[in-house]
């Protein structure tokens, strides 16, 4: 019964997932991001000195840069097409960091609900937003006292033209599977979950922000680490060698989630909300690598033990461990453009830049309109 409910909101989201908004005409002066480490550049790194090392970083900025990957991020790529530079975390404070056309509140392991004291980032979306507030107020009033301090800090008008990114919730499923006894606990988490981002996104608007752009979460399930942790036993993997319950947790989360995107145009009269179908996108190039022009959709290339996936989740990428009597490193793989995924847990900079570029096509994007809102979501 749940289930084929699920396949039939499935078909009616995707056939209300028309082109209608065309995202290459980016226009925002600045860009305000909250998220995980799907889009974090540095604030994880920044903010509690978690230890991101070589050979993170190799392929683009030739040293580790705050991100979980080889290279950039699909937000890396989307700031550049909006001809805007790299966010500057919000804690990254050594240096001169510039936030005059943005701020990114992103850090690596955030989760929507509250973080608790086992939470790899103690800055979830409440903590963001928190920072995003004194941000604000901070920069108006420095603004008020000085008016040079525009060369680092948006002008106000920005935090009212800007565009505010999410890209959150990845987590928060992620941990529900490990918490929870059954796949239908984690399902019913997922209304709690949503309700903290909908109530942040809404403040958000109440301070007089009007351009919202949400991704959706990918496929959780074809990540190496949740593989090689739920895939022992072969009847809980499809037929691409993902987890089953863990992609269909994320297509209840997905759905839910646009359809607070509908509710938020009702409710929010001035708002403009893209929702950009980032689960698609990534099945369709784990399903397709090889036209895509990759040569291992699931395996991590930065890792330990081989195929097929290459991943050993006592010993992370650049780490060097004693592994029972051997002494062993999670290496890089020789060509990362051949590689989907980098670490287990997030993509290489190749896949990154093919979701931008499909993201930046405009096909999996939609400003839904409440004229052609599909009518059975809840
Ligand atoms: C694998 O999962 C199936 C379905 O849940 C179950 O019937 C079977 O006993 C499991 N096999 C093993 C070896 O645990
Ligand atoms: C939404 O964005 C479009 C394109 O940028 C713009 O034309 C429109 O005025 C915006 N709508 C609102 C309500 O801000
Ligand atoms: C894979 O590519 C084919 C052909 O372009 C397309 O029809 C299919 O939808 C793609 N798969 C996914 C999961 O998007
Ligand atoms: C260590 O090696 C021994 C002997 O090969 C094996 O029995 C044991 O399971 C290994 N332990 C781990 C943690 O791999
Ligand atoms: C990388 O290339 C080197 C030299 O060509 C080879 O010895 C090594 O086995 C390759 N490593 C992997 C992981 O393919
Ligand atoms: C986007 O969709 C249009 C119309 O279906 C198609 O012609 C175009 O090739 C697509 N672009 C990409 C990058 O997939």
């Amino acid at each position: 019964m749940a289930l084929n409910m699920y396949s039939l909101l499935k078909l009616v989201l995707i056939c209300s997932f028309l082109p209608t908004n065309s995202p290459s005409s980016l226009n925002y002066p600045a860009v305000f991001n909250f998220g995980d480490s799907n889009s974090d550049t540095g604030g994880i790194v920044a903010g509690k000195a978690f230890p991101l090392i070589p050979p993170n970083g190799e392929t683009y900025f030739l040293e580790p840069s705050g991100r979980f990957c080889d290279g950039r991020l699909i937000i890396d790529f989307l700031m550049e097409a909006m001809e805007l530079p790299y966010l500057n975390p919000y804690l990254d404070s050594v240096g001169s960091p510039s936030f005059a056309t943005g701020c990114n509140f992103a850090t690596g392991g955030s989760t929507i609900l509250p973080a608790n004291a086992v939470s790899t980032s103690p800055f979830s979306f409440n903590l963001q937003l928190s920072q995003f507030f004194r941000f604000k107020n901070r920069v108006i009033a420095l603004l008020l006292e000085d008016k040079e301090l525009q060369r680092y800090l948006p002008p106000e008008d920005s935090f009212k033209q800007g565009l505010y990114m999410f890209d959150i919730g990845q987590n928060d499923l992620d941990a529900a599977f490990y918490s929870s006894t059954s796949e239908e606990q984690v399902l019913a988490s997922i209304p709690k979950i949503l309700s903290g981002l909908k109530y942040g996104i809404k403040r958000l608007y109440d301070a007089g922000a009007r351009n919202f752009w949400i991704h959706n979460t990918g496929p959780l399930g074809c990540l190496p680490r949740i593989i090689a942790t739920f895939g022992k036993n072969a009847s809980n993997l499809d037929e691409l060698g993902c987890i089953i319950s863990h992609n269909r947790a994320a297509n209840v989360f997905n759905l839910k989630l646009y359809d607070i995107c509908l509710k938020f145009l009702a409710q929010l009269p001035e708002a403009n909300c893209t929702f950009v179908d980032i689960y698609s996108i990534k099945l369709n190039l784990i399903s397709n690598y090889s036209l895509y022009g990759f040569q291992q959709p699931l395996a991590a290339c930065c890792g330990y033990g081989g195929p097929p996936l290459n991943f050993d989740t006592r010993i992370t990428c650049g780490v060097t461990k004693n592994l029972n009597g051997s002494i062993v490193t999670a290496n890089s793989c020789n060509n990362t453009a051949k590689n989907i995924n980098w670490d287990g847990n997030h993509y290489t900079e190749a896949a990154n830049r093919f979701v931008a570029d499909l993201i930046l096509s405009g096909n999996y994007s939609d400003s839904p309109h409440l004229a052609n809102a599909p009518l059975i979501l809840t």
